[in-house]
């Protein structure tokens, strides 16, 4: 395959060039490649010529957050890994990174057996190459014992939660976070202060403050933000342990990393990294208080915060203390899982789609009207959870050699977001009725067109688990 005539950007830069594919990989990126390389490409007849005029060559996404087929609580998320792939792909996503539900309790907390049930998910059924986050919800010798048997899986990361019912201790945590730095495995960590929020939901319950409008008061920015604080804190008594912050969405959170790291050896080196999502750079608080109910389509958590917040994510993510841009996506229907929390908001799942728009939302809200480079949103959306999350030079740019996950991407084309458009398996966009500039037209995953106009061509299973290595 080759792909005349775009403009290829990397984190680095962007220029005029073509990119020569060949057996799913990059052979070549260079300007004027046509000329002898067509009858190369085309020998045998097999290859394919791409005219790019006009487009992005951009680097296929890699989303380092998402939740496909979790199963909480006794519902399942309503995208599988084979819907929710296709919606990633068509959103111009070539990789995900899953993350895994917690076990049933007869499993003991066994991080070996989510590893194994996560294959029986997504193998045979993701349309795009994906990998796995562990999970662990007990601080056992048995499951610190496990622990050292997850890089020999293919699995270097693995994510643990300071609320909900799988959450950690403080002393659990210490002890997790000693291990994974000798092991040099990357802990993710959901930063939220259990007491707060639990204290905050009985209060309103009881008061019979229950529509989702008393959501964000229940999990106010200083219950993220002392968590962060907290889980920084312990990390550097751990010995400096390298650490990586899911869904970041406040500004206070962000004051407190800054403290943190300039306040001792943090400070000198890069062991902790910040992530947010496309809702909190681009959703306000205000959705809760939609008409008929519709707040709960944005029911998730942490939950949607304030403009100055927006604001200070947006800056954070232009000068680097935020290094990713993961979508969380947990999609539940509104008309059926979302009416739970019809008359108390605590009983309402959490979570929303979105691993279908994160790309077009980072061009048009943050390149086209914010003017963050665009070398920088390829860095956010693809380079750096690549690098973070041991899958660099293989995903995450466009060099000799690195798949050939491509997207191209018309920086012009506008459009009006609407449910119908999206291949999400969900009821709704919580971005319905969002202007964008910017839409990706085509998604190549190692060297196969898998997208086309929005139309997916792709088999179920032809993603490859990704065996990453520390
Ligand atoms: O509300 C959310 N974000 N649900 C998904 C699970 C999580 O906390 O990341
Ligand atoms: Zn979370
Ligand atoms: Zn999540």
């Amino acid at each position: 395959m080759l792909i005349k005539n775009g403009t290829v950007v990397t984190a680095q830069g962007q220029r005029r060039a073509d990119v020569l594919v060949r057996d799913g990989r990059i052979v070549e990126v260079a300007p004027g490649l046509h000329a002898h390389t067509d009858s190369r490409s085309l020998e045998g007849g097999a290859g394919e010529i791409i005219d790019a005029s006009g487009l992005l060559v951009l680097p296929g996404g890699v989303d380092p957050h998402t939740h496909m087929d979790i199963l909480v609580g006794g519902l399942r998320a309503t995208d599988d890994f084979y819907t929710g792939t296709i919606a990633a792909a068509c959103g111009g996503t070539t990789t995900i990174i899953d993350h895994m539900g917690f076990g049933p309790p007869e499993a003991a907390g066994s991080l070996i057996e989510r590893v194994e049930t996560y294959h029986g998910l997504a193998d045979g059924r993701a349309v795009i190459d994906y990998g796995f986050h562990g999970v662990i919800d007990h601080v056992t010798e048995d499951t610190l014992a496990e622990l050292s048997a997850l890089p020999g899986l293919g699995v270097t990361s693995l994510k643990f939660y300071m609320t909900y019912d799988g959450r950690l201790s403080d002393e659990d945590i210490l002890r997790l976070l000693v291990r994974t730095r000798e092991l040099g495995i990357l802990p993710c960590v959901h930063c939220e202060n259990h007491a707060i929020l639990s204290g905050l939901q009985e209060r309103f319950v009881a008061e019979g403050k229950r529509t989702a409008h008393y959501h964000p008061l229940s999990r106010p920015d200083y219950c993220e933000a002392e968590a962060v604080g907290r889980v920084l804190a312990l990390a550097h008594a751990a010995g400096d342990a390298p650490l990586y912050i899911v869904h970041t969405s406040t500004a206070a959170s962000l004051k407190v990393a800054a403290a943190a790291g300039a306040a001792g050896p943090l400070a000198s080196s890069p062991s902790w990294f910040l992530e947010t999502c496309p809702q909190y750079l681009t959703l306000d608080e205000a959705l809760y208080d939609a008409a008929d109910d519709e707040g709960l389509k944005y029911l998730m958590s942490p939950p949607l915060r304030r403009a100055q917040d927006r604001d200070a994510l947006w800056q954070a993510l232009a000068d680097g203390r935020v290094s990713t841009v993961g979508t969380d996506h947990c999609p539940w229907n509104f008309a059926d899982e979302k009416q739970r929390g019809r008359t108390d908001f605590t009983k309402c799942p959490n979570g929303a789609p979105g691993v279908e728009l994160r790309l077009a939302l980072l061009h048009s809200e943050g390149v086209v009207r914010r003017a963050l480079p665009l070398e920088r949103m390829v860095e956010v959306c693809s380079t750096l959870p690549a690098r973070i999350f041991g899958l660099y030079p293989r995903k995450g740019t466009i060099a000799p050699g690195s798949d050939a996950d491509l997207v191209l991407f018309d920086p012009e084309r506008t459009l009006t977001v609407t449910h119908s458009l999206l291949h999400e398996n969900v009821d709704y966009t919580p971005y319905e009725g969002m202007e964008l500039v910017g839409w990706p037209v085509a998604t190549i995953s190692r060297g196969e067109i898998i997208m086309r106009d929005g139309e997916f061509y792709g088999a179920p299973g032809r993603g490859r688990y990704l065996h990453r290595t520390l």
